[in-house]
């Protein structure tokens, strides 16, 4: 990865910024009926820039489940990672590949749901919140299973975290990273040690 200096990265993830936005704006109420909400960007970026610096995932294949308009998964692209989101509602990943399109970014977006047939088991959960739909079709055309997903990111709906993390133990690889989004701009990251083991905090960022 070249390089860029501080202040044309800081350039870059402003107007992705103003992009998700404006995009957010041009949406119909109808579009928005599945529910999003959308991490704060610079919070994210700040932590996907401190994983890089220090080493802490084991590659760079960055997988977002529910990447709605895509800005997570575009500030992964500006940090170096090759970065995919799986999005359930089909006017959001067209925004979200419009975003990456006008900006340039390599980001790439597959329609479906990130749950896998046999989730069914893992819990019931608040609404709104996570879609239950149950299929390998994103999976497919990500061209990743989720086992080759070296950091994973989630913004988990309200009383869901549990949830995510028994997802994230169940599909994730060894050695590989849970990024959250959580209240006041914090990020949480934990990292499955191997294939039977619970998820170790590295730490809220
Ligand atoms: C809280 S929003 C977070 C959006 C984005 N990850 C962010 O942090 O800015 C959750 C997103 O997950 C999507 N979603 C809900 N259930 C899903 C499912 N089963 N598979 C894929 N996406 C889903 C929603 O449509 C929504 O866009």
């Amino acid at each position: 990865m070249i390089q860029e200096s501080a202040e044309a990265h800081a350039g870059r993830l402003g107007r992705l910024a103003a992009a998700v936005q404006r995009h957010r704006h041009e949406l119909g109420e109808a579009d928005l009926l599945g529910g999003t909400v959308e991490s704060e960007l610079s919070s994210v970026d700040r932590v996907l820039a401190r994983i890089q610096r220090d080493g802490l995932a084991r590659g760079s294949v960055f997988c977002e489940w529910g990447s709605g308009l895509g800005g997570v998964c575009g500030a992964a692209t500006l940090n170096g990672f090759q970065s995919v989101g799986i999005e359930i509602q089909g006017s959001l990943v067209r925004a979200a590949r419009a975003i990456a399109t006008e900006l340039d970014l390599a980001s790439a977006f597959a329609e479906g749901t990130f749950l896998l047939p046999g989730d069914e088991d893992l819990g019931e959960f608040p609404q709104p919140g996570t879609h239950r739909h149950f299929g390998q079709e994103a999976w497919t055309e990500t061209g990743l299973a989720p086992t080759e997903c070296d950091v994973v990111f989630a913004y988990p709906w309200p009383g869901e975290e549990a949830f995510v993390d028994r997802v994230f133990s169940r599909h994730a690889g060894a050695d590989s990273l849970l990024m959250t989004f959580h209240d006041f701009d914090r990020v949480f990251v934990q990292r499955k040690l191997d294939a039977e083991s619970a998820l170790l905090p590295v730490g809220w960022f």
